[in-house]
């Protein structure tokens, strides 16, 4: 597996000194506010994790899943299934965790799914932030990292489902992707 990477973007140390900062600032913002971290999945899962742990304060936790990518690299339909109940989305202060703000398509269509369903409040939490990519005007309130127009894999974020368990981000060798599409 990692002989498939061309070059490692954020090294685990790295990732980790960045996800101790951002979860020190959404620390302070909610601090003495109940709230729920809603993890994206299946992408969010490792950083949701490593974010969460470093936040000493109350929160519960949900999930949505939402997934927009085939086996290829392009955006395609996006097809959202929600596990959170009613309880757990009513009045409720929530912050959507997602390892990539990319299109933005994802985010925009999940904030606003969740205000529908009455949600008190919706910020947003990204691992990495392509900006150069929006198609819809979103801005993450919280971010990593920004990264440039470049697939990257690894750290909870996949090729065609793979790579996912890589502990670094990295941008993947020209050959993978077309040998395995
Ligand atoms: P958006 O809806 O276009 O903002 O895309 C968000 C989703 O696209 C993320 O949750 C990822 O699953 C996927 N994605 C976007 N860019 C990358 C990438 O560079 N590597 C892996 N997945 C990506
Ligand atoms: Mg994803």
């Amino acid at each position: 597996m990692h002989d498939d990477i061309k070059t490692v973007l954020y090294a685990e140390e790295e990732i980790l000194q960045g996800i101790d900062r951002v979860a020190g600032e959404v620390t302070e913002s909610y601090r003495g506010h109940d709230f729920t971290v809603v993890g994206v999945l299946k992408g969010s899962c490792i950083f949701a994790a490593d974010l969460i742990r470093r936040m000493p304060i109350p929160l519960e936790l949900a999930f949505v899943y939402a997934s927009s990518y085939g086996a290829g690299t392009e955006s395609g339909e996006l097809e959202v299934n929600f596990f959170p109940s009613e309880h757990e989305i009513e009045g409720r202060r929530l912050l959507l965790v997602d390892d990539i703000l990319d299109s933005g398509q994802t985010m925009h269509r999940l904030k606003s799914e969740f205000e529908a369903r009455g949600a008190a409040e919706v910020k947003s939490c990204v691992f990495l932030d392509k900006p150069s990519r929006r198609a819809l005007p979103f801005e993450a309130d919280f971010r990593v990292f920004e990264v440039q127009n470049l697939f990257v894999v690894g750290y909870g974020l996949d090729f065609a489902g793979r790579y996912r368990n890589l502990p670094y981000v990295g941008a993947l060798r020209e050959e993978v992707f077309t040998s395995k599409v």
